[in-house]
């Protein structure tokens, strides 16, 4: 078994560089279906295109929007042309003074020199004490439940109070890739054997860690708290939708227990010790949706992106809840945020209805000054909306029974808000990229749609809609208010220095063609492939809101990219942001997914304040055929979860892509790995 000629960056998309195979297992293939929105939106690009369709326009605007997207494809072109090298040292204030790494397409962790790397837990390495051996070609469900789970999206570190350098590490499995995952798979006829150890392999899993003195290396260790989540693990649903009609099921009448959760792509940790998971592209599990022909009904499913005929993995096959023909309310049941206590393995995982369904990327916390509680969460999308949920009650402090008991009912009670933006300079938007003068910037609104009280019962703030069809219905209740169009809204994370709220746009190649809804300065490129990172200046409790646009990626050699005025010249390529973290002194960092730039996704850090906002730096990067996923960046190390490594559309198990992490002609494995600065000093310092 030898290592596959490389064959990545094959633009089935004409856009980014994920294999069709990732896109097929991962997201359902949702950059190759309609996209889900088709809702009325009165954008200048919108009104534009329907003049133009309607031959009202010859000149004038159209003429604009045409020049724009001639200087924008002229832009990408430029990637063709091996893309930049790395910057050569400027920007590198506290916590990002390292040496840039270079684009490439190794199949390894690359990272600055004078750093060290380890692979901390790996798919398949025992989680629960007992656990067999991974065994690639004999693999079990109960294995499979026992043992590390796909595809690594999250991780959160959570110290263990009053044991030095000792932590919990919750992540999550967003997907299972079955073609990767077994020797031989036959898609069109699965078994019931791979289908059980799919289901096992999705989830999350809670390992506790022990560092090393003297670094910054991380090893996994048994303990109490180990625990794996399934997509067959009880949980528990709250909030409006719980109990309601839409969520009711042969199996589970009350309409509050569901078994599992799936696709748990990013998330967050929240100041009072739990880990909350989004749960993202749910729709590709469920088959036959074309068996519900009420057309209310029906254009809620197509709202959601749940598609008629087989799914991908024929779980329906298997299970009747995968079958909506079968069990039409089953997919209701999930698009939710989750949040797990990973301090007690035996406790029910909760479904927060409150927080609304979509295809949450994650959810992340910030804790205002009176202890309200304000989650925010991105609807990963094209042309998909931002949200945000203000809690009623306040966080209690303290790691004891009853702060956690108080403080985990906290999401239960507020109000869940969606955004419309509007931009400063919207004459100036011609989907060139072209900067405005003082950059792209503007105001916007926090649209109240869902109000949910103490007990648990909501009070719709949108005509028309009850409150459990909001809580269910989501994406519609924002098309209702006239919600902002958004370039595929992922990670949201606040400034813990400055409160200020950043917000991965990862891209969107449907951006103004045809007649999809135009540019905003917002999402200010026509045929987005790199996508950009918004700032959001958000009193956080209230409605009103400024913006600017921090990054407008690509090719720093290109017209239409922007670094935050910094010298483009001095800072790293940068492709598909996706997840953001921040390092203790208050720089952003930007892990990518898709890198449309002809190399390994990577880990960024970026520059927000000062003479050198907007130095944008490649701290790592990730195997071949990998996503780079669930930055974690502390004083003394960058954790990072290798997602989908080896995945492309001429790799089997037979002829891998890759071999990371174990090297020789082992098969790739899905892996957290950790990485710090040699001699235990502090990363980027
Ligand atoms: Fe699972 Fe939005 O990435
Ligand atoms: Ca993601
Ligand atoms: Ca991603």
């Amino acid at each position: 078994m030898s290592l596959k000629p490389l064959a990545l960056f094959v633009k089935h998309d004409g856009q980014s560089s994920r294999a069709a195979i990732t896109c097929a297992y991962k997201c359902g293939s949702a950059c190759f279906h309609e996209v889900p929105n088709n809702s009325d939106g009165e954008y200048f690009g919108d009104i534009v295109a329907r003049l133009n369709r309607r031959g009202l326009i010859k000149g004038g605007a159209a003429a604009v929007l045409a020049v724009g997207a001639a200087s924008a494809l002229a832009a990408c072109g430029d990637d063709s042309a091996d893309s930049g090298s790395a910057p050569t040292g400027s920007g590198t204030g506290t916590g990002t003074g390292f040496t840039a790494v270079a684009p490439n397409t190794e199949d390894a962790i690359v990272v600055p020199e004078g750093y060290e790397q380890s692979v901390l837990i790996r798919w398949g390495d025992a989680v629960v004490e007992g656990a067999p051996q991974f065994d690639f070609d004999a693999q079990t469900a109960a294995a499979a439940a026992q043992q590390f789970g796909y595809n690594c999206d999250f991780a959160g570190l959570l110290p263990i109070d009053g044991e030095a350098d000792k932590y919990l590490l919750v992540v999550s499995h967003e997907y299972s890739t079955e073609p990767m995952m077994f020797r031989g798979y036959d898609k069109d006829a699965p078994t019931r054997e791979q289908f059980e150890i799919a289901l096992a392999s999705h989830g999350l899993s809670v390992v506790e860690v022990h560092g090393e003195s003297g670094s910054g290396r991380l090893a996994p260790a048994f303990g109490k708290y180990n625990r794996r989540i399934t997509a067959t693990t009880e949980f528990e649903v709250r909030g409006p939708a719980a109990g309601s009609a839409l969520l009711k099921t042969e199996a589970d009448p009350t309409g509050t227990k569901v078994l599992g959760t799936l696709n748990n792509c990013s998330g967050g940790v929240t100041p009072w010790g739990t880990v909350l998971s989004g749960e993202e592209n749910f729709n590709q599990y469920f088959g036959n949706a074309e068996s519900v022909t009420e057309p209310a009904a029906a254009a809620r499913l197509k709202r959601y992106g749940v598609e008629g005929g087989a799914s991908e993995r024929r779980w329906e096959q298997f299970d009747p809840r995968f079958d909506i023909a079968r069990e039409p309310n089953e997919v209701n049941r999930f698009g939710y945020v989750v949040e797990v206590n990973p301090w007690d393995a035996k406790s029910a995982p909760v479904k927060h209805s409150s927080l609304g369904r979509f295809k949450h990327e994650a959810a992340t916390v910030h804790v205002t000054g009176d202890g309200s509680v304000v989650a925010y969460s991105g609807d990963d999308e094209r042309f998909d909306y931002m949200y945000k949920f203000v809690s009623t009650k306040k966080v209690q402090s303290g790691v004891g029974a009853s702060a956690m008991r108080h403080n985990m009912t906290i999401l239960d009670e507020g109000t869940l808000y969606v955004a419309k933006l509007t931009g400063d300079h919207a004459a100036e938007i011609d989907g060139s990229g072209k900067v405005p003068d003082g950059g792209f910037t503007g105001k916007g609104q926090w649209i109240p749609l869902l109000e949910t009280g103490a007990d648990g019962k909501g009070k719709s703030l949108v005509d028309g809609m009850s409150a459990e069809e909001v809580a269910v219905f989501t994406r519609q209740a924002g098309d209702k208010v006239g919600a902002t169009k958004m370039d595929r809204p992922e990670d949201f994370e606040t400034n813990p220095k400055t409160g200020k709220v950043y917000v991965a746009l990862t891209n969107n190649k449907n951006r103004a063609k045809d007649d999809y809804p135009g540019v905003d300065e917002a999402n200010p490129r026509k045929l987005n492939k790199n996508g950009q990172v918004l700032e959001l200046t958000d009193d956080h409790t209230g409605t009103d809101f400024t913006w600017t646009l921090l990054l407008v990626c690509g090719d720093p050699a290109a017209a239409d990219t922007y670094f935050g005025g910094f010298d483009k010249s001095e800072v790293s390529p940068i492709s598909c942001p996706d997840n953001l973290a921040f390092d203790p002194y208050g720089n952003l960092w930007v892990s990518t997914d898709g890198n449309a730039l002809k190399s390994n996704d990577g880990l960024f850090s970026v520059v927000l304040d000062g003479p050198d906002r907007g130095a944008t730096k490649q701290f790592l990067t990730v195997p071949r055929g990998g996503e780079t996923c669930g930055p974690i960046v502390t004083e003394k190390q960058v954790v990072v979860c290798v997602q989908h490594p080896g995945e492309g559309d001429e790799a089997t198990p037979d002829e891998p892509l890759s071999h990371w992490p174990d090297g020789g002609t082992t098969q790739p494995r899905p892996s957290v790995a950790v990485v710090w600065k040699k001699n235990g000093g502090r990363i980027g310092v």
